[in-house]
């Protein structure tokens, strides 16, 4: 008798130009898993009824995109810690509870594990010691934080046009991490200079690069968390002086593999998926 592939989805809006179902696609096809995965369009606010649907059609696991990480964080019946303290959600994991049989929904966030990931393995960049600038202080930055502080960085700065949104976000990282130098700035206020400058804003989606001074990048590595190639910020920063400037494809393909790894108990090898997609770039 043969069964249906389980079913994976990837949920946002806009998500038609999502390449998560590739990557999944390959992963499977590495590892020998049969599954199907899809994108699924929906509104945030019918964002909860289409994840009650897509579970009660059986489906089996679940990534999440912009704009619904937070509402996905929300809709899940327990957060492991690193969807806790983002308070954002992108992998959902059915749980089976074998002594009654009922389903549990628990929801990860692979992000900011996803990025550290490609800093040190795919880009070969150490952190530990390293003096990090990350611009920006919305959902995107707010996820990737507590990874990147692990790392015991020598210095980390968070800059935000809106500066008490980051000065917020730096409160709560202290506590979490008093031995670090963490402090926020203003977008156009920051000092000191920098190993690693990470453009965690949406700026880039209007073609715009945060307004930081050139200075700040000249000689560092720049990250741009978006993905498409050059992006506006990389292209910037690179006229400024920065020692290389890297898209976030590589963050992409590691987050996945990481909740492919929570879904299917299975680690994909992630190098030949990025070189491929970077190929097809
Ligand atoms: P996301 O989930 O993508 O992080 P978000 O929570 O709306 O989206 O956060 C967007 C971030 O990009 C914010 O830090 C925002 O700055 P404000 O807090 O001041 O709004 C930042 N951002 C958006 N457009 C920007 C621009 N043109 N220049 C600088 N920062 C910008």
């Amino acid at each position: 008798m043969s069964s249906r592939p389980a079913r994976y989805a990837v949920v946002g809006n806009p998500i038609a130009h999502s390449l998560s179902p590739r990557i999944h696609g390959i992963f499977a096809q590495q590892t020998g898993e049969q599954l199907h995965y899809e994108r699924l369009l929906v509104a945030v606010d019918e964002f909860a009824p289409a994840l009650d649907e897509f579970f009660r059609d059986g489906g089996a696991g679940l990534n999440i995109t912009v704009p619904c990480k937070f509402a996905a964080a929300r809709w899940v019946d327990e957060l492991d810690s690193r969807a806790a303290t983002a308070g954002a959600v992108n992998t959902i994991v059915v749980l089976h509870d074998a002594a009654n049989g009922a389903l549990k929904y628990r929801g990860y966030n692979t992000d900011g594990d996803g990025l550290v990931n490609d800093l040190q393995r795919n880009l070969s960049l150490q952190l530990s010691g390293k003096r990090l600038l990350v611009l920006g202080a919305g959902g995107a930055v707010s996820g990737v934080l507590a990874p990147l502080a692990e790392q015991t960085p020598a210095v980390l700065v968070i800059a935000n046009r809106t500066p008490a949104k980051a000065a917020a976000l730096v409160e709560r990282l202290v506590t979490d991490f008093p031995a670090l130098a963490i402090r926020s700035a203003p977008l156009t206020n920051v000092s000191g200079e920098f190993d690693l400058v990470i453009n965690g804003t949406s700026a880039g989606l209007d073609n715009a690069t945060p307004d930081i001074r050139g200075e700040l990048v000249a000689g560092a590595l720049c990250y741009d968390m978006v993905y498409g190639g050059q992006t506006a910020f990389c292209r910037w920063a690179l006229t400024q002086g920065a020692a290389g400037a890297v898209d976030g494809l590589g963050m992409l393909v590691e987050q996945a593999a990481l909740a492919f790894a929570l879904w299917h108990d299975k680690v994909p090898d992630t190098k030949p998926v990025l070189a491929l997609l970077r190929n097809d770039g």
